[in-house]
């Protein structure tokens, strides 16, 4: 998808040009307190007559769209809701921002205008409103056709130009959308990777694409193969990977825009399966082709590497993929079968389906290495996270006070908000293993508990987070900015999280 181009423009919506002007609306606040006032006597009143019959009510996301005939230099005027103003939020104004652009879009009006809103939500500043818009407005128009023969032609919002009242305003707005595209195009890209099937997006692929973000961006790549693997006993990734003919990938980009280039770096690591069909412990057929997006965890470090450089955020970033494909085969790995850890750790892998935490485990360890001073994986971990928190929370867990409650700021501020959950040693006693270290499954009860604390054997004292967004990388039906399928939650998580700590 092309990412539509952002500008602003200092102008009043009486006096702006466009095919299309999107107003935001208060729900129950009259006119004339808003900026719209001056706009409705253009219109002879007719906005206000909208707003008093309720036809038109300014509840969030309600849209109206209607042609000013000439009575204004905009040729329409699409009227989008907030809600009630004194609940405005970052997320209401991305909401309306995503209902609005299809609105537009419908309308097949490839340029429009937006007027910023006037209302600042509590605590918040200008930049981060106009981060909001863009985020909301591409996001909101995002479709994925590259597998479709018939697309209809002229169909994409090419521009939107934010309106703003005055030059004050320029400097924060411009940071805004400068932001906003980042975080925007950084999802496109992880909504993308997850989209296309996996006999397109296999780990040679996945690999393919790091090292061409690697050469167009300020950052270095290594990319190990099996052998190296093997030399370095990455047991639980290679016993992953033995029942695919796909062979595995372990990719580590760095990027590193600090100040003092020897800085401790934030880390991320991202589980990466191309494919999860469970393996010999075979999943059922129903849904089965979700396991497509298997690999978000990886394209959301991926793609936030990216940003971070395109945005030239003052911080070493360091981005880590174990990938692989989970598939059953002749060489597949069995349950009962001991794995070697890179860390030294045995695993007895009593599920070949609980494969992310084995592929993690390798990855974490091998993020040590780098002496992080935070380190952060990202991963489509457990079904067990999708029943306990459905579709609007993600799991969190944590070893850092300090570094939980930033990822639970960004992850406030962007919208995708995570939920701590406990990582209490008594629940070990459901990993213990008859023969080896520890055991990949932790039978009935708290599955997202246990996985992570799975991964917690992996990453010493170091301050860490684990993000399990199995709950939220696939929606079932379309929002306001989300898409069915994919979604690419946690990307803006992750980076407003490197944002807010460089910046
Ligand atoms: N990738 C799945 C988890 C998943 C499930 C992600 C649904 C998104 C939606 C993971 O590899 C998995 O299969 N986990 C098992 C673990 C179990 C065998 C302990 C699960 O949750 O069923
Ligand atoms: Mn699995
Ligand atoms: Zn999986």
């Amino acid at each position: 998808m092309k990412i539509m181009q952002v500008k602003v423009e200092v102008q009043h919506a009486e006096t702006a040009t466009a095919e299309a002007l999107v107003l935001t609306h208060c729900e129950g606040e009259a006119l004339a307190k808003q900026d719209v006032s001056l706009l409705d006597r253009a219109l002879a009143g007719s906005l206000g007559t909208l707003v008093r019959s309720k036809e038109f009510e300014g509840k969030a996301n309600e849209v109206l769209l209607y042609h000013t005939q000439g009575t204004l230099p905009v040729k329409r005027l699409v009227l989008v809701g907030l809600g009630k103003k004194s609940d405005v939020t970052l997320e209401t104004i991305r909401q309306a921002m995503g209902s609005s652009v299809k609105r537009v879009r419908q309308a097949k009006v490839g340029s429009y205008a937006v007027a910023l809103p006037t209302v600042l939500p509590a605590g918040m500043s200008w930049v981060e409103v106009a981060q909001a818009m863009v985020e909301g407005a591409i996001l909101g128009s995002y479709q994925f056709t590259v597998y479709r023969s018939e697309v209809t032609p002229g169909r994409e919002v090419a521009e939107m130009r934010i309106l703003i009242p005055r030059k004050a305003l320029l400097r924060p707005v411009t940071e805004g959308i400068r932001r906003g595209v980042a975080t925007a195009e950084a999802t496109v890209f992880v909504r993308d990777l997850c989209n296309h099937p996996s006999n397109v997006l296999t780990p040679t692929r996945v690999a393919d694409e790091a090292k061409s973000i690697a050469k167009a961006e300020k950052i270095t790549i290594k990319v190990l193969e099996q052998s190296e693997m093997e030399r370095l006993g990455m047991g639980a990734l290679l016993g992953v990977a033995r029942g695919s003919q796909e062979p595995p990938k372990f990719i580590i980009l760095e990027y590193n825009g600090a100040k003092k280039k020897a800085e401790r770096p934030v880390v991320l690591v991202g589980k990466t399966i191309t494919f999860d069909t469970g393996g010999i412990s075979l999943k059922p057929a129903e849904n089965m082709e979700h396991m497509k997006a298997d690999m978000t965890g990886g394209a959301e470090v991926l793609a936030s590497i990216r940003a971070a450089a395109r945005l030239k955020l003052p911080l070493r970033l360091i981005s880590i993929l174990p990938v692989a494909e989970n598939m059953p085969g002749g060489r597949a790995m069995k349950p009962g079968d001991i794995v070697k850890t890179l860390s030294g750790k045995t695993v007895e892998v009593q599920n070949t389906d609980a494969e992310g935490r084995l592929i993690l485990a390798d990855g974490l360890a091998y993020a040590l290495r780098y002496k992080p001073t935070a380190l952060i994986d990202i991963a489509t971990l457990t079904g067990a996270c999708v029943v306990a928190l459905g579709q609007f929370a993600i799991g969190m867990f944590g070893t850092d006070q300090k570094l939980k409650e930033q990822v639970g700021k960004a992850g406030q501020k962007a919208g995708e908000r995570v939920w701590e959950m406990p990582l209490w040693e008594e629940y070990f006693e459901q990993l213990k293993s008859d023969v080896a270290d520890m055991r990949n499954i932790g039978g009935r009860g708290g599955g997202m508990i246990t996985a992570a604390l799975f991964l917690s054997k992996f990453v010493g004292d170091c301050p860490w987070v684990h993000i399990d967004i199995a709950s939220t990388d696939w929606s079932e039906r379309e929002r306001a900015y989300i898409p069915k399928g994919p979604t690419g939650i946690g990307t803006r998580l992750l980076l407003q999280y490197l944002i807010d700590r460089s910046l």
